[in-house]
């Protein structure tokens, strides 16, 4: 798992360095310290020296080394290497968040002419590009309403899909995608299931142990958990079956351009994580910052501690929210009275993640009442954050959506959405009791 550098050994002063100008860039530099950092480096460069004339050919041949950032660096190679092992895949990708990550996953799936089958319930930044993005492409998308369904996921696909596409934990009404059914579909028809599972984290689910082929995130969220950086994550299960599924992605499993052997030819089952490396994240360019890298691996060292905290209070609020009579509703799966509680328990038994929505029977009035009141609580457009945040999604993330839609969606006037952190849970509800003052108090 660790990743190595070699230090160079040069002078801290080198005695053919005479010219101010050039000392100020040289001086000083490259010294073998003889240290070795136990926390991996922030390797802030654009590019690596070659060690020698010959060594440039093989590094460029597709020989191991770093050459320059966007192609590789090894603060990010730690970061890559930490998650894939997490999430149980053969190789990940970082970029720089998790719409770069859905952008590279899906363009490198599908191309012009072919299809996408997806859960509606997703992010709305995930079916915005679906639909403004793909769609000028000549992709089309078919959005499946009742998302563990493995017959509308049938009836939508068409021989032109090449993926289909859902979330593990979905917003706002926090439904939990049955993953081994629907990856039963997508293996049925030779082509993968991507998992977005960002709510979740490898912490509370591995979505290619029970049977998807690609996972995304966006790190920005629970994975470097603390609200600083964006970052978003490809892990491949490097299973891509070339007998099975070549004809479908000629991308992977034809000569290259050039006429040289394909991908699959190369490197077998990574043909597919490869190609959305070395093509697409490679020329699309959606490079993470290493300093962003480092803030991401950070992260991630505390994950399983934060998010048990965040699921163990979140569990916690939404069992006092139940109970407050101003509360109509709360969508949380691990609340008996969800209507995936029981495919909650068998995906997500160590918690069921910390975000997830409640609506006042107060509606706008009484949301407002409420996130105007709340001091521990942040208002904004985040989530994953060790600080609890609050949102109304009526009036911001999905306020494109038709009044039908809203509904379809479960978004009311008064719904809100959380996303727990990890203060003490007693300052958590004391601060909604407080809101839910205030929400009482409108009707005096
Ligand atoms: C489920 C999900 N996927 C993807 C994204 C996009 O991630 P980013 O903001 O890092 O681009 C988000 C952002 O909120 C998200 O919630």
């Amino acid at each position: 798992m660790k990743v190595r550098w070699a230090a160079r050994r040069r002078a801290w002063h080198p005695v053919l360095m005479t010219g101010f100008s050039t000392r100020q860039l040289h001086a000083g530099e490259r010294a073998d310290q003889g240290v070795t950092p136990r926390v991996t480096p922030i390797f802030l460069t654009s590019g690596f020296e070659i060690d020698n004339f010959d060594a440039a050919g093989d590094l460029f041949a597709g020989g191991d080394g770093y050459s320059y950032t966007r192609v590789g660096n090894p603060t990010a190679t730690a970061v890559e290497r930490r998650i894939a092992d997490l999430e149980g895949g053969a190789e990940a990708i970082l970029v720089g968040s998790g719409q770069a990550a859905v952008a590279v996953a899906l363009l490198g799936l599908v191309q012009a002419g072919q299809h996408v089958v997806s859960a509606e319930h997703i992010y709305e930044g995930t079916r915005g590009f679906f639909l403004d993005n793909l769609a000028p492409l000549g992709i089309e998308t078919d959005f499946v309403h009742n998302i563990n369904d493995p017959a509308e996921w049938e009836r939508l696909i068409r021989p032109t899909t090449r993926v289909l596409f859902a979330e593990s934990i979905a917003n706002p009404r926090n439904e939990i995608l049955d993953i081994e059914a629907i990856a039963a579909v997508a293996r049925a028809h030779g082509i993968p299931l991507v998992v977005d599972s960002t709510f979740a984290t490898p912490y509370l689910v591995r979505p290619l142990e029970h049977g998807a082929d690609l996972v995304v995130h966006s790190a920005s969220k629970f994975l470097a958990g603390h609200g600083a950086v964006l970052g978003g994550v490809i892990v491949d299960n490097g299973a891509f079956d070339a007998a099975r599924s070549g004809d479908l992605f000629p991308q992977f499993a034809a000569p290259t351009r050039t006429g040289g052997p394909s991908l699959v030819d190369r490197v077998g089952g990574r043909a597919r994580i490869v190609y959305l490396r070395d093509v697409m994240a490679l020329r699309f360019g959606p490079t993470p910052s290493p300093f962003n890298a480092f803030l991401i691996n950070q992260g991630i060292e505390t994950l399983s501690l934060r998010v048990q905290r965040q699921s163990d209070n979140a569990l916690g609020v939404a069992r006092w929210l139940q109970a407050q009579p101003e509360v109509e509703s709360v969508d949380y799966s691990g609340l008996e009275s969800h209507p995936d509680h029981a495919l909650a328990q068998r995906y997500l038994p160590n918690g069921q993640g910390s975000v997830y929505s409640f609506t006042l029977r107060g509606g706008l009035e009484a949301a407002r009442a409420l996130v105007n009141t709340l001091e521990v609580f942040t208002h904004m457009t985040n989530l994953g954050d060790v600080r609890s945040l609050i949102l109304h999604p009526g009036t911001t993330s999905h306020n494109q959506r038709s009044d039908e839609q809203l509904d379809r969606t479960g978004i009311r006037a008064g719904t809100l959405r959380l996303s727990i952190g990890i203060e003490d849970l007693p300052d958590l509800i004391a601060d909604l009791d407080r809101g839910l003052a205030a929400v009482r108090a409108l009707s005096i």
